[in-house]
């Protein structure tokens, strides 16, 4: 193999200072006594140091090979998707990405293989699309009605006719970066309360990486797709009940919980997709949106024989939530 190395050491660092003439004069006189006692010159190459750096460097290259998953090639999005996932793979959660496993709305989902850094054999990356970065004023998130929240969870006030036509590039950036980084703190917390949820691992400015809910053949399916064995559907409605009312303790409102935003996976149900969480605290419209997630998920699994009256649940939960 050839490779072309510029080698730092003292030997050609300009910085390093010259020895002093007396310390040269030395030298020179050892290199001498050295020829004169048959002691052969040392060669460049053989020098220790450089040996063990040259071996450093070709281990290192071994070890980390360029990120350039198979499961990319050919993507349009390749290199954007790469870009996010390089990042990933740097901090040695991920070692490949296997396949897409869905391109929702506003970002596509990958399957990757877990590195030794989070010990996991499959992890799921969300990484958002480009056009969410884009500008504002033609942007579909804002037709569709997307709430647009900072770092904090609060709600960006949107001007004219609800957009904020001339936001800078970086200043859109940074919108779409904060609220992914509200997501990504969202599924956190709901992660450490014990809420049913992928496990997250990791964040970027524009995806997020989280435990795989499937196996190496199948994708958990969402409840959506799925008839629930009688027998476990009050089990789960319960459970998912549960769940929402942990978040609620927390100051956090899913926000946007349907049949979509729930995988089913062997008896369990895990609620995705934190992107639209509120917290009550902002002055939202945030007891219609509690009622809205109990409405649904009571709704979702009715059709299986579990029975709950969404309505007084909502008020329960909203006024034992108001006080405290
Ligand atoms: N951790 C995960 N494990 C397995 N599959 C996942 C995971 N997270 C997401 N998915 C899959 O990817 C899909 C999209 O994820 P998510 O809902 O978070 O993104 P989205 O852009 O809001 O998509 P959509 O517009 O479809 O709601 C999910 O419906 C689910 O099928
Ligand atoms: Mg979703």
């Amino acid at each position: 193999m050839t490779r072309n190395l510029i080698i730092p050491g003292p030997w050609d660092d300009p910085d390093d200072e010259t020895p002093a003439y007396g310390t040269r004069f030395k030298a020179h006189k050892q290199r001498k006594a050295q020829a004169r006692a048959g002691v052969a010159k040392q060669s460049f190459e053989s020098n220790a140091d450089v040996q063990r750096w040259l071996r450093e460097s070709s281990e290192g290259e071994g070890a980390r090979a360029p990120f350039a998953p198979d499961a990319l090639v050919g993507r349009r999005d390749g290199p954007w998707v790469l870009s996010s996932l390089t990042s990933f793979y740097e901090q040695e959660l991920i070692t490949d990405v296997l396949r897409e496993v869905k391109s929702g709305k506003e970002a596509t989902v990958f399957c990757c293989s877990g590195g030794p850094a989070s010990g996991a054999e499959l992890l799921a990356a969300k990484i958002y699309r480009p056009r969410m970065f884009r500008s504002l004023s033609n942007d579909a998130v804002y037709r569709e009605g997307r709430t647009v929240r900072n770092e904090s969870g609060k709600q960006v006030k949107l001007t004219g006719k609800g957009i904020p036509s001339r936001a800078s590039a970086k200043g859109r950036a940074f919108q779409v970066s904060s609220w992914i980084s509200y997501e990504y703190a969202t599924q956190e917390l709901a992660y450490r309360l014990g809420v049913r949820t992928p496990r997250p691992y990791a964040q970027t400015g524009n995806g997020l990486l989280m435990a795989y809910i499937g196996d190496a053949h199948t994708v958990a399916p969402r409840l959506a797709e799925i008839e629930v064995d009688r027998g476990v559907a009050q089990d789960l409605l319960d459970g998912l009940l549960e769940d929402i009312e942990r978040l609620l303790g927390a100051h956090r409102i899913h926000g946007d919980l349907s049949v979509y935003n729930i995988l089913a996976w062997e008896g369990q149900a895990y609620l995705i997709d934190f992107a639209q969480a509120v917290d009550p605290r902002h002055g939202d419209d945030a007891r219609a949106l509690l009622a809205r997630d109990v409405a649904r998920v009571v709704a979702a699994l009715a059709p299986f024989g579990a029975r709950a009256d969404a309505h007084a649940i909502a008020d329960r939960l909203w006024w034992a939530y108001l006080q405290g």
